[in-house]
């Protein structure tokens, strides 16, 4: 994960969207035909657009109050308990139209791509009903079928138990799996199924049986693990042969082991620590002497992660749980790819694959995780196209519902 494979004074030729050839400029330039668009990063470098495997960018309203009162003093949990956090966004979200939750989603579309993310993992998750559960993964489609941002949809029907289901958890689960889970796959809405794995959301046993439904209709496997609870989530996901484990932040050496042995990656989000104000990062340096594929995320949702950018995540990947600024591009890049198993694809930049890359405005690769507080992107380029600056959505006005 150290190794960047890093070229100087490089160029990249890229045609119909995919990448031609990388590698010193004076090769590379004799490729091009005379007609080829030039594009000088003026010395900046380039890197693969980061892949961000774990996103829940489809919501209504924002949770600014229930920041100022976790300032002061109340915890995420007794929010939740009282009927705020998930909930609340919840409430907000079936209350919106698609039309709204798409504008709302093309705002947070740029604050991903002036990061330098082309990939995100979306997840569903703040409807809760069949019908806004397909509302949101409808909108997640179409703000991929921009050509802009792409997104690879996860279904989260069980994030939480939804209010008029309250004390009756497995009636819910029965929905999620006899009502939602058919409807979702029959309308290929989405790749793969998360549940939200914890004693008092959905324990192991509950979210077993949604996971091996879910598996059942041919989609791959994430789960929120181990956020709040030591390895009810992580055991999960080995014993399920999940695609990714997310979260761990109280995963015990026991639980890293059996994810290893299962060849389940780790999805790290530190925003989410740094935002719910915790210090306990996941045990990064130990999952990579283990020899796991470490995947770096934002966790991107209007509660514990209000963060869209990924040189934030690996400024706090760095400074908190020791990655290496090369450890930590690797994790938000190709690791991250092979997560969503789209290795082949995206993720690094060599003939064949997208032409997904940003142009960052440093001249060393470490100034990402060094410089922090400020998006590092000039431009991004997704297929080949150049998508920011001027694809931005500005969203000035009118995009809050
Ligand atoms: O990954 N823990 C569950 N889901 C999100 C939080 C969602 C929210 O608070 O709205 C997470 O941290
Ligand atoms: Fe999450």
């Amino acid at each position: 994960m150290r190794d960047l494979a890093m070229v100087h004074d490089g160029a990249i030729l890229a045609r119909d969207g995919r990448v031609v050839a990388v590698g010193r400029r004076a090769e590379v330039e004799q490729l091009g035909t005379t007609s080829a668009k030039v594009v000088d990063a003026g010395g900046r470098i380039v890197l693969p657009g980061f892949v961000d495997a774990h996103t829940h960018p489809v919501f209504a309203g924002t949770r600014a109050d229930e920041f100022e009162e976790r300032v002061g003093g109340a915890t995420y949990a007794a929010i939740a308990e009282r009927g705020g956090g998930i909930r609340a966004t919840v409430r907000r979200t079936r209350a919106a139209s698609e039309a709204e939750l798409l504008k709302s989603a093309r705002h947070y579309a740029g604050w991903f791509l002036r990061g330098g993310t082309t990939t995100i993992e979306a997840k569903s998750g703040y409807g809760l009903s069949l019908e806004s559960e397909t509302k949101i993964l409808r909108v997640i489609r179409q703000l991929g079928a921009k050509g802009r941002l792409r997104t690879v949809p996860t279904f989260l029907g069980a994030h939480e138990v939804p209010d008029e289901y309250r004390g009756r958890r497995e009636a819910y689960a029965d929905a999620v799996i006899h009502e939602m889970l058919p409807c979702v796959t029959s309308e290929h809405l989405a790749a793969f199924c998360d549940v939200f794995c914890e004693p008092n959301v959905f324990p192991r046993a509950e979210a077993r049986r949604i996971v091996e439904a879910a598996r059942e209709l041919g989609l791959g496997i994430r789960i929120h693990a181990d956020q709040f609870s030591s390895d009810e989530g992580s055991l999960l996901a080995a014993e399920t042969k999940a695609a990714t484990a997310d979260h761990l932040e109280r995963t015990s050496t026991a639980g890293l082991e059996a994810l290893w042995a299962a060849g389940v990656q780790p999805v790290l989000l530190p925003a989410s620590v740094y935002q719910l104000g915790s210090s306990h990062y996941p045990a990064a340096r130990r999952m990579i002497e283990l020899g796991l594929a470490v995947v770096l995320a934002t966790d991107f949702n209007p509660g514990s992660s209000p963060t869209a950018s990924m040189p934030m995540v690996l400024s706090i990947a760095c400074t908190h749980m020791k990655m290496m600024p090369a450890e930590a591009i690797v994790a938000a890049t190709i690791n991250a790819a092979y997560s969503l198993r789209r290795g082949a694809e995206i993720g690094s930049l060599e003939p064949g694959k997208l032409a997904d890359f940003a142009i960052h405005d440093c001249d060393d690769y470490r100034e990402l995780a060094y410089f922090f507080g400020r998006e590092t992107a000039w431009k991004v380029f997704i297929g080949g196209t150049e998508v920011m600056p001027d694809g931005v959505e500005e969203g000035k006005s009118g995009w809050r519902q």
